[in-house]
């Protein structure tokens, strides 16, 4: 949940206007037993000296096209950055952005200068099909796909494992009209799971041959955050919880329906584990506390926006638990299903983008409705360290949601994780600590198989523009030369060293105040 532009910042003032900026007593005391509850009970060992990786671990970092590319004109949010207050300060993708697929070389080299394995993109349905009729006669645009033809080789050359997302918030403009939210958008329009199912299809048979791993759909509920709730995404909408469930429940099915294609499309085992295809969902996963940890209600509000959030997408296309009506209960609805055969099984391992905690309430704030509940995720009053973008710098909550997953049984691949930190004061910390993190949840069990970094290279934040930087290489606009971070030569150290000590964390700085306030 995130790329707040009106809502989450009018929750934020209320919740300056009625808390004060300022942590109270009992919430810095509560904060600091449930760290220590959660570092240390009777079922978990004492936080390890050092973690290791096991051999084979995926090293690599993320991005997204529209986030990286030039020219990305065939897509809605390509239409949406153009209208004006949509996007901070003004900013537009072009021609200021890190133009990643004419810089490969640049971002190839990036990667094997600091011991990166692996690295995910998204590969654009727009780009591919520029209008209905060439993706309805199959004529995808020759130089888009020899983009990508190029990027993957590239990758591939320099034993760089390719990850490949097919939708990553954007989709083609006709199949989204921005101009005309009250009409079905995106998600909404009929016969769009088809449409992707095939598109999933001819992607998965192109490039199959070189690719194994692969991402159906980004984060399938902050599409409906940012475009039904927020208003910060295409189609624009406020607090349309109504369309923006029925867009969860199809983005389920697209799921699913593209799941099943690529493993009839890709049958070539690219990277000789015996397996053709990967595939996922890239699952945003948050922590959850009660904004009032006096209130029980709270407690109550912050359990459900928690199963909503993260439990109730994977519950469906990992198990096949259909809960129609959102509630927890699969007993109570005649759509609830139980097992459902067309969606049990659904992912092969579970990709996991995991940046911070939320704070919920059931009174104070804007209560969105179905949710029953007011949410906060940045600049909370807690005393925690804060990004660039004001979200709580948390690295226990992968731990939390690490070990959340681990009843799934599936492997798990960190899919994205980063911060927004334009000085690169508290990127290497970041990063260190989050991975401690990773590694000790590989010793409590978790079967976690790859690291993506979130990002490779600074880019156009969706929302909020240029502003924040999450790359661990910054670039010249102009020349688009990158350089690597700082923080970017601690990843690669760890990389090499496949481990995490706590005393090296111990060694590093501590968490400096932002510079910048990208909300
Ligand atoms: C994630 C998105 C990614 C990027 C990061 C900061 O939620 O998947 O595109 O915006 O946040």
């Amino acid at each position: 949940m995130r790329r707040p532009v009106s809502i989450i910042v009018a929750m934020r003032r209320f919740a300056v206007d009625i808390r004060g900026a300022a942590p109270t007593p009992l919430r810095s005391a509560v904060f600091a037993l449930v760290a220590l509850a959660c570092s240390s009970t009777p079922d978990t060992p004492p936080p390890p000296a050092s973690v290791t990786f096991p051999a084979g671990f995926m090293w690599g970092a993320s991005t997204a096209a529209f986030q990286v590319e030039a020219d990305d004109i065939h897509t809605d949010w390509s239409h949406w950055a153009a209208m004006p207050g949509k996007i901070k300060n003004g900013d537009t993708p072009d021609p200021n952005g890190p133009d990643s697929l004419d810089h490969v070389d640049d971002d190839v080299a990036l990667l094997q200068s600091t011991h990166q394995n692996a690295y995910r993109f998204s590969i654009e349905w727009g780009r591919i099909y520029p209008t209905l009729d060439d993706f309805n006669d199959d004529t995808p645009d020759p130089a888009g796909l020899a983009a990508y033809d190029n990027l993957v080789d590239k990758l591939r050359a320099a034993n760089v494992t390719p990850m490949v997302t097919l939708h990553h918030f954007a989709f083609p403009d006709w199949l989204s009209d921005v101009t005309d939210p009250n009409d079905p958008q995106g998600w909404e329009r009929p016969g769009v799971v088809d449409q992707f199912a095939t598109f999933c299809s001819r992607m998965a048979s192109h490039f199959g041959d070189r690719v194994d791993w692969w991402i159906t759909i980004n984060e399938p509920l902050n599409v409906v955050v940012g475009g039904y709730i927020q208003g910060s995404f295409p189609p624009g909408l406020i607090l349309n919880t109504d369309r923006g469930f029925a867009v969860a429940k199809i983005e389920v099915r697209a799921h699913a329906a593209c799941f099943d294609a690529i493993h009839q499309a890709d049958t070539v085992d690219a990277d000789g584990d015996g397996k053709p295809a990967m595939v996922s969902l890239a699952k945003h996963l948050r922590t959850f506390h009660p904004y009032d940890d006096t209130d029980p209600d709270d407690q109550t509000a912050a359990d459900r926006v928690k199963y909503i959030y993260n439990d109730w997408f994977l519950n469906a296309v990992v198990l096949g638990n259909w809960d129609d009506d959102l509630d927890g209960t699969l007993t109570d609805s005649p759509n609830d299903v139980t097992g459902d055969p067309t969606l049990v099984g659904r992912a092969d391992y579970l990709g996991v983008n995991y940046y911070s905690d939320t704070l919920v309430s059931a009174s104070r704030g804007v209560i969105i409705p179905v949710i029953d509940a007011a949410i906060y995720e940045a600049f909370m009053p807690t005393t925690r360290p804060k990004t660039d973008f004001g979200w709580d710098i948390y690295p226990e909550g992968l731990g939390t949601v690490l070990d959340e997953v681990k009843p799934y049984g599936l492997p798990v691949v960190i899919t994205e994780n980063g911060i927004a930190d334009a000085g690169d004061v508290n990127r290497a910390r970041f990063i260190a600590e989050h991975l401690y993190q990773a590694g000790w949840a590989i010793q409590r069990g978790v079967d976690l198989r790859g690291y993506f970094h979130w990002a490779l290279v600074d880019n156009f934040e969706w929302a909020n523009g240029f502003c924040p930087h999450f790359g661990l290489a910054s670039y010249d606009p102009t020349t688009k030369a990158r350089t690597a971070r700082a923080s970017a030569r601690t990843y690669a150290s760890i990389i090499q060293a496949g481990a995490v000590k706590q005393s090296d964390i111990d060694a590093m700085p501590p968490y400096a105040t932002p510079t910048v306030t990208c909300q």
